[in-house]
């Protein structure tokens, strides 16, 4: 065979095997954890006369000098009502959030969620969701909400308006892509915004969501000294004063996975209510017409440590996944390291 030919058929077998590995989501998507790119009919959503003149920060609460004039949630957990969700409103209910997926630890908490037949809310991240729209299928027919999370994960206040508007769109278009629904709930990044923030974040249709109960599970990702028994803790000692609640968990890491069924049977154990976190406000999740309903009883026969005791033992490795960083997935890894075996087959044989 022809040498130019054989070398045009390794580059079509590659192309083909590149489509197949990475191209998760249909479509052409921005590199994966970093800054998107602005799209110029994303521009005229925003009017930039209406947004506070808070300055833009050089790091999260750099500069709290501010932080009531503009309301810094950074600075001092500052909120504005009008566009801010922080809890249920009700006693007795609560509403469990999951951030940064979905991850490779998702879907063995999908089939927890399912098993005592809870619905919760997932912030995602657009670019897992390029990765992964099979496991976001599942979350919106497992009756889950799903809630945009960023594109790459920065903090808001530190970024230009038109950087926040690509962040947040681009998430929006992957969730469309792989789904068919556009939500009308955001979660900022570590909960970082002010009122700049907030009036794009507004103009873009969004209510924004936070929390009121944090487990800082994320620790666990980097920090070897986090105890998995926390979250656990942590929850045993909410669920004393009945009040309302939006807790923060992450699905991203393995011991947050790996404890967050036991945290949803202290919270049902102790006579709560979960829903996902339009169901609590009684606002709309999505732009299309559908509605969630609040989690039914657990089944009584239902598993994974319904006692309400974590399964640490096997579940405190902490050396995986990173979310922030740009490092690729094996998948992309592998497939990398192919082309680069083929270019340098291509290369040896047109020598
Ligand atoms: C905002 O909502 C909280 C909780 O519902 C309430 O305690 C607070 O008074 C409200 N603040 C304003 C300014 O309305
Ligand atoms: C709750 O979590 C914090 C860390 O976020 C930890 O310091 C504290 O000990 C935990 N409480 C319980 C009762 O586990
Ligand atoms: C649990 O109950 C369901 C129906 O309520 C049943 O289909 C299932 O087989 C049971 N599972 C176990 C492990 O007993
Ligand atoms: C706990 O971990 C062990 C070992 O991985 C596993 O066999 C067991 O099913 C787990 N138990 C629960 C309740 O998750
Ligand atoms: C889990 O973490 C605890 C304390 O952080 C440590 O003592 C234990 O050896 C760890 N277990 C595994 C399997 O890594
Ligand atoms: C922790 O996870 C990594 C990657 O998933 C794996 O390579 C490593 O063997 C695990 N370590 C332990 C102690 O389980
Ligand atoms: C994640 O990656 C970023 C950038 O590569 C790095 O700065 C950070 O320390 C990493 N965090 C963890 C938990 O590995
Ligand atoms: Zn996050």
């Amino acid at each position: 065979m022809h040498l130019a030919s054989l070398s045009a058929l390794f580059t079509t077998v590659l192309l083909i095997f590149l489509s197949l590995s990475e191209a998760a989501l249909p479509g052409t998507w921005p590199t994966l954890d970093q800054a998107p790119p602005m799209k110029p009919e994303w521009a005229k959503l925003v009017d930039l006369k209406k947004l506070p003149k808070a300055p833009v920060q050089t790091a999260q609460a750099a500069d709290c000098s501010k932080a009531v004039e503009f309301c810094i949630w950074s600075c001092n957990t500052c909120i504005r009502n009008a566009s801010d969700v922080v809890a249920c409103p009700n006693n007795k209910e609560w509403g469990i959030s999951y951030d940064d997926g979905p991850s490779p630890y998702t879907p063995a908490l999908l089939d927890f969620l399912k098993s005592t037949n809870t619905k919760v809310t997932f912030a995602v991240i657009g670019s897992r969701v390029v990765e992964r729209p099979e496991i976001l299928q599942r979350i919106k027919d497992e009756g889950h909400e799903i809630v945009i999370h960023t594109w790459s994960h920065p903090s808001l206040t530190t970024v230009s308006t038109q950087q926040i508007i690509a962040e947040l769109k681009w998430t929006e278009l992957a969730i469309q892509t792989a789904v068919g629904l556009t939500p009308k709930f955001m979660r900022p990044p570590l909960g970082d915004i002010d009122d700049r923030v907030r009036s794009i974040i507004t103009q873009l249709g969004y209510k924004i969501l936070l929390w009121d109960r944090d487990t800082f599970d994320w620790k666990s990702g980097s920090d070897p000294s986090y105890q998995p028994s926390w979250i656990t803790g942590n929850f045993t000692q909410w669920v004393t004063d009945s009040k309302g609640h939006i807790s923060l968990e992450h699905d991203l890491y393995p011991v947050g996975a790996a404890n967050a069924p036991a945290a949803v049977n202290i919270v049902r154990n102790a006579g709560y209510t979960i829903k996902p976190v339009s169901v609590c406000t009684g606002l709309q999740p999505y732009v299309e017409n559908v509605q969630l309903v609040a989690s039914g009883p657990a089944p009584p026969n239902a598993t994974d440590g319904t006692d309400g005791t974590a399964n640490a033992t096997s579940t405190n490795n902490t050396s995986s996944y990173n979310s922030s960083s740009n490092s690729p997935s094996s998948h992309y890894l592998s497939s990398h390291a192919l082309l680069i075996v083929l270019i340098i087959s291509m290369a040896i044989f047109n020598l």
